[in-house]
């Protein structure tokens, strides 16, 4: 088929790729030059494993870009990948994805038989209440559904070829048809759950998964913090109740918190939305509050051990997650304020994710290694679960206090160190 994909982010450049690979004949669309002349080159415009070698496959060939939406028409469909920041007060701002669907509705006008996806997350009732009429206002004829994506980062391409689910949401008209001949490819080869479903069944499906997954962590990281108040393991007793196929053993791992670029967004979403129709969801502020807390009680069990006004501290792991180089929303963040607050000197270290951490923090050191970052400190924490970090070693002999505190159990409790975990 030939699909059109408004939008080169991290979804749109990734799903364009795993459809080409399927056969299909894909067309970027985006405003950043520098984008468009990668994907043409061959070259990916985001790191993520497994892209890179799809787009020095297809690109130029069946996977092209372009500035111009003037290509949407040649299309069968056009996905619309665009951003959904948050604004000030956490609710989702449509204002991008409603100018992408104005533009694209113009370079339609006069089209028949179209479908346009919308893949960007949005409330229910958004692709209905105003990307249709900005789609349509220019006179185009087209169908409108809706196909949200699960990638995770650091794992999308993986994510995408064998997801755990695909979702439409259609009005019931043509557009299913369309977008089960699109994913044909996908199911014929691993036959993953097809959810045929309304528009806004599919919208409220995005938040409803990533807002679930939020509060599960949340749930286990209150646990923990019970468990430690009670001196049990938390992991032995999450490894005991994973066993249970109503839990399942996933997203279990307690510790620092949840960061990144969907759940902090998405939950502080589906919160504004619940409260602009009169409902609380306390639930889910509670899943938040608990997720907030986590770095404030990592710091809280550094101080029990020592002062560290003036002092050298070790923040291990700066990224969100282990995987990836995206500081968005990470623990580390209000840790490094916490540490700061209390007069600390902050040394940090990540494999990947320095760069980016810079530009949030620049006046802390950061160094080359773990080892470096240990060195002459008094305390180090742990924020990410890098797999280096299991394998420090000596390098704790080099603190000059040696407390480790360890808030995503990766560090093995050793002798010659005061270790503690944020759970156990
Ligand atoms: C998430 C969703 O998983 C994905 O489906 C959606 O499309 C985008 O958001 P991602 O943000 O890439 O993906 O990260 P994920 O692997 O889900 O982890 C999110 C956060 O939860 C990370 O900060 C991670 O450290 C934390 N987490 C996850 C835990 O603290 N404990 C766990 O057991 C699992």
């Amino acid at each position: 088929m030939e699909v059109s994909i408004v939008g080169s982010g991290y979804v749109g450049t990734t799903v364009a790729a795993c459809f080409a690979e399927l056969g299909h004949s894909v067309v970027t669309i985006d405003v950043d030059e520098a984008v468009v002349e990668a994907i043409n080159d061959g070259r990916a415009p985001i790191h993520e494993p497994g892209l890179g070698a799809l787009v020095a496959e297809h690109g130029g060939d069946r996977l092209t870009a372009t500035t111009d939406y003037g290509v949407a028409p040649e299309t069968d469909v056009t996905f619309l990948a665009l951003p959904t920041p948050s604004n000030a007060d956490g609710s989702v701002d449509t204002s991008i994805v409603e100018a992408g669907a104005e533009s694209l509705g113009a370079a339609l006008s006069g089209v028949e038989d179209h479908l346009v996806v919308v893949k960007s997350t949005v409330v229910p009732g958004t692709t209905e209440d105003r990307v249709e009429p900005a789609l349509t206002e220019g006179g185009a004829d087209v169908d409108v559904a809706v196909n949200p994506e699960f990638l995770r980062e650091g794992s999308a391409v993986a994510d995408f070829t064998d997801p755990d689910k695909v979702v439409f949401g259609t009005d019931g008209g043509r557009g299913v048809e369309t977008l089960r001949a699109v994913y044909e490819p996908l199911v014929a080869e691993v036959d993953p759950p097809v959810v045929e479903t309304g528009r806004r069944e599919a919208e409220m499906i995005k938040y409803a998964n990533n807002a679930f997954l939020a509060t599960k962590v949340s749930l286990i990281n209150e646990l923990g913090n019970i468990c430690k108040a009670y001196g049990v393991d938390a992991y032995e007793v999450a490894d005991a109740i994973g066993l249970d196929d109503r839990i399942g053993e996933r997203f279990l791992r307690s510790g620092v918190g949840w960061g990144g670029s969907c759940f902090p967004k998405d939950v502080a979403a589906i919160i504004a939305a619940a409260r602009a129709k009169g409902y609380e969801p306390e639930l889910l502020e509670a899943a938040v509050e608990v997720n907030d807390r986590q770095p404030g009680r990592l710091l809280g069990l550094l101080d029990s051990h020592v002062d560290v006004a003036g002092k050298r501290v070790a923040v291990l792991g700066l990224a969100f997650k282990p995987g990836t180089d995206d500081v968005r929303e990470s623990r580390a963040i209000p840790v490094i304020e916490g540490l700061q607050a209390r007069g600390a000197e902050v040394v940090a270290y990540d494999p990947v994710a320095t760069e980016n951490m810079r530009e949030r923090f620049p006046e802390i050191e950061y160094v080359a290694s773990a080892a470096a970052a240990l060195d002459g400190a008094s305390g180090a924490v742990v924020v990410t679960e890098w797999d280096e970090f299991a394998a420090l070693d000596d390098a704790f002999d080099a603190m000059a206090e040696p407390v480790v505190v360890d808030g995503r159990r990766i560090i093995e409790r050793r002798d010659g160190i005061v270790y503690e975990g944020l759970t156990w």
